[in-house]
């Protein structure tokens, strides 16, 4: 017994990172999973890795930049599967420039990912949720939606998808759908290719602001989007759940300082 058999999740930015890990584990706990991409090779890998663990996918390829894409995904999902339960909100895209190098271009390709498609794939499946009186958001944000921590576009799109989350828990819950949003911090993802690039060991330099001592791994946080897509959390709905090693939970060095140690 799967704890998700019979539900049917999409997952946005599925081929890749911390969407394919989750991909991975819904599908294994028995939802019929939508993998939703721009990127064909890596969409059709997560997939036959599903399908040889004897679970049920299909890949649908979407630019999710255009706003039409999230009518498309949701009619190509129940096409394949005949309901949706379970939107994984996870792609996005992020440039580290700060405030003063931002072009218009830049913010509108920034929000069109990390904010417009969250939205508008939330309206695009809520009226079969609503149907249903059944259904399920999980967001992926991050800590950058909770503090200034540089990648100022992102950021703002991040601090605003945490609060289209309660939007949607609040107004929708007595419809029977629920909403949570995930703040990860820093995850070993291809996200990082460039930068790592850069600085080869940026994760080794990252770990050491993180109370627990490590960068997280995609894995840390598909364990937590299953839990938020399961009837687990079925009391849960409009929690902002950061899953970050302690990143967001104080600043030990600033304690040691007025202690003087
Ligand atoms: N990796 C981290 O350190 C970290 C930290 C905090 C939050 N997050 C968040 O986690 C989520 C996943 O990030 P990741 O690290 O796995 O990144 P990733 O780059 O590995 O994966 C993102 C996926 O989204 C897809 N995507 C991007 N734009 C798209 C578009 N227009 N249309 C369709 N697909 C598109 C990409 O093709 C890619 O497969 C993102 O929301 C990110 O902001 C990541």
């Amino acid at each position: 017994m799967g704890r998700l058999d019979g539900a049917v999740a999409i997952v946005t930015g599925g081929a890749s990172g911390i969407g394919r890990a989750i991909a991975l584990l819904l599908a294994a706990e028995g939802a019929r999973v939508a993998i939703v991409d721009r990127q064909e090779p890596q969409g059709a890998e997560v997939l036959a890795t599903i399908r040889q663990a004897g679970g049920t996918a299909q890949f649908l390829q979407a630019d999710l930049g255009a706003a039409a894409s999230a009518q498309m995904i949701v009619a190509g999902t129940l096409r394949a599967f005949g309901q949706v339960d379970i939107v994984v909100n996870n792609a996005a895209v992020s440039s580290p420039d700060g405030i003063l190098e931002v072009d218009e271009a830049q913010w509108d390709a920034t929000l069109a990912v990390d904010l417009k498609a969250p939205f508008f794939l939330t309206q695009a499946a809520l009226p079969s949720m609503l149907e249903r009186r059944h259904g399920v958001f999980v967001n992926i944000a991050s800590v950058n939606g909770l503090l200034g921590l540089g990648n100022d576009v992102y950021s703002a799109a991040k601090a605003g998808l945490i609060n289209l989350t309660k939007s949607v828990a609040t107004r929708h819950g007595p419809d029977g759908v629920r909403a949570n949003v995930i703040c990860p911090g820093t995850v070993r993802t291809p996200i990082w290719q460039a930068t790592v690039e850069r600085t080869p060991d940026v994760f080794d330099r990252l770990a050491q602001w993180y109370p627990l001592g490590r960068v997280g791994e995609p894995q840390d946080i598909a364990q937590a989007a299953l839990f938020l897509a399961s009837e687990e959390s079925a009391w849960i709905t409009g929690a902002v759940l950061p899953v970050d090693g302690g990143l967001t939970a104080g600043i030990h060095r600033m304690a040691t300082e007025l202690q003087g140690d």
